[in-house]
């Protein structure tokens, strides 16, 4: 392992002794086992690019082996004895036990992800926290119904059970946080597990199946299978023993997991997709705020938010003001090494990642746009890491592939717009529907505004909050299923009607 870090960083006993058991396992049925072909892959620092572990590459054989340990665990093990109630404590004893090694877990997440690691240490990881604690109160509160119908005599009542062995896929963007989002409701709801953190980020998910494993969760419940996704993501999707994938990443990839799993057992999907989302700024909007707000909406995480307020719409009043207050704003951010103090966004996931986005801004400029600020990869000693400076692109065009193609990088196309059904439909023009923002002073506009939207989420006067208890997914090829909140229930469950001759 190499790690430069930043002069006068140094990082917890715990995150080295971690990083120095290598290769990195697989957690199947309890245990920590290499991979049956002994194959491993590297995952890298995006900051550096140097190689922080090697990590078992999960093959076929082991998908089998787990899929045998959660279907096992499911139907012979004590987890079917539990009552919810006690799934929520094992849930909640989760909860602390990240919380007592947040730093640990933090450092990680900087590491292999390069996000800041104030943003890991202070959003990231109390998120997941909070992720755990709620669906520990959830796990005891799964409720069916009573039902009435015609016919007499007939009693008639709903179970909401179990949907069996689910299989979670996670991308690389909040690795500790998509899997909380995705593992805590699976068991809360009584599942067992296949967990695939991305090929990119696996650590973080690692030492989570560990806290898991002092938890006390009954072997074979929760199996990690670190991999890329062909082949480990792709065995998962097509294994006939998984009853369940839920599915974090591209639009593409949902697209080849739901036919994939149309063709192995008509195992059940959710998919939370890519997209594009429009942010609009009106002309009686907090200016201030809304230019601080429109900022952050497209440049946290450098960009790499399915949520990310990558189309910016301003009321043609104030354009060329809020072009030039953005364009300021973008300026101030410090890009660079996450564990620098002070830092606002860290690199891209990796070179490929960069080079993508860079395609994306060379098609920006040759397709006509102006590029305002930023669209150069950083150099110097930032040079060896994937850093790109935030990017500003002004157009009329909205047909342009940097309008309508989800970059996943910090560029933000921006345009003005003269009126309301202009804008709603031009917000709407797109197969993407998972977010969008309106920031003005009119609530009776902003409530319009966030009716009209084809999209599962509208903030207004704000951007990118999330909560345990706020249901979140998208409408469109952004994807279907609703996670957090009390309707993840229904992504983990199914209901059996259950008739009762009285
Ligand atoms: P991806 O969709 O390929 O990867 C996400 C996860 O799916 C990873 O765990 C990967 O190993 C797995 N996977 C890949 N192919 C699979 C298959 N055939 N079967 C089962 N699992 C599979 O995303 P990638 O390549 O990391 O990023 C490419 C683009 O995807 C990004 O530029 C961005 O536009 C989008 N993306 C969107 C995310 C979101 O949160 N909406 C998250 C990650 C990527
Ligand atoms: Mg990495």
């Amino acid at each position: 392992m190499n790690l430069t870090l930043p002069p006068d960083v140094s990082l917890q006993p715990a995150t080295l002794r971690f990083l120095n058991t290598t290769p990195k396992k697989l957690l199947i049925g309890g245990e920590w086992v290499e991979s049956t072909r002994r194959e491993t892959f590297a995952t890298l620092n995006p900051a550096t690019g140097e190689e922080l572990a090697q990590v078992a590459l999960a093959g076929p054989e082991d998908v089998d082996m787990a899929v045998q340990a959660a279907r096992d665990a499911y139907e012979k093990g004590t987890w079917g004895k539990l009552s919810g109630e006690e799934r929520g404590q094992l849930l909640w004893k989760v909860a602390d036990l990240i919380e007592a090694h947040s730093d640990e877990l933090a450092e990680l997440e900087t590491l292999d992800n390069g996000k800041p690691f104030r943003v890991a240490r202070n959003g990231d990881v109390p998120f997941a926290v909070r992720h755990f604690r709620y669906y520990a109160g959830l796990a005891g509160k799964i409720e069916g119904a009573t039902i009435p119908v015609s016919i007499p005599n007939q009693f008639v009542y709903t179970r909401r059970e179990p949907m069996g062995v689910v299989g979670l896929i996670i991308p690389w963007n909040f690795p500790l946080l998509m899997c909380s989002w995705k593992l805590a409701p699976a068991l809360a709801c009584g599942n067992t597990t296949l967990l695939k953190p991305a090929e990119e980020t696996p650590l973080s998910a690692l030492r989570l199946g560990e806290l898991i494993q002092e938890a006390g969760f009954p072997p074979g419940v929760v199996n990690i299978l670190t991999g890329p996704g062909m082949p480990t993501g792709a065995a998962i999707v097509a294994h006939t023993g998984v009853d369940k994938v839920a599915f974090t990443g591209s639009t593409e990839v949902g697209r080849e997991i739901m036919k994939n799993a149309a063709l192995s057992n008509l195992k059940r999907v959710s998919l939370e997709l890519g997209g594009k989302s429009p942010n609009v700024i009106f002309a009686d909007a907090d200016l201030g705020k809304a230019i601080r707000g429109a900022n952050w909406a497209i440049f946290s995480t450098a960009g790499q938010e399915c949520v990310a307020g990558a189309r910016l719409f301003i009321e043609r009043p104030i354009y060329e003001q809020v072009i030039e207050g953005l364009a300021a704003e973008a300026q101030k951010i410090r890009v660079g090494n996450g564990f620098t103090p002070k830092i606002h966004i860290g690199p891209l996931i990796s070179e490929k990642q960069l080079q993508r986005v860079m395609g994306y801004i060379a098609s920006g400029r040759s397709g006509g746009a102006q590029l305002v600020t930023g669209g150069e990869r950083l150099g110097g000693e930032l040079g060896s890491g994937y850093f790109l400076s935030p990017t500003i692109f002004a157009h009329q065009d909205d047909s342009l592939p940097i309008v309508q193609e989800e970059i996943f990088g910090p560029v933000v196309a921006a345009t003005a717009f003269d009126d309301w059904d202009e804008l709603v439909q031009r917000a709407n023009d797109t197969h993407y529907g998972l977010a969008s923002g309106i920031w003005t002073q009119d609530i009776s506009k902003a409530h319009r505004f966030a009716h009209a939207l084809k999209a599962g989420t509208v903030w207004i006067n704000g951007y990118g909050y999330f909560d345990a208890a706020a249901p979140f997914g998208g409408y469109k090829q952004s994807g279907f299923g609703r996670e957090m909140g009390k309707d993840a229930i229904e992504l983990y469950t199914q209901v059996k009607t259950v008739w009762v001759g009285l």
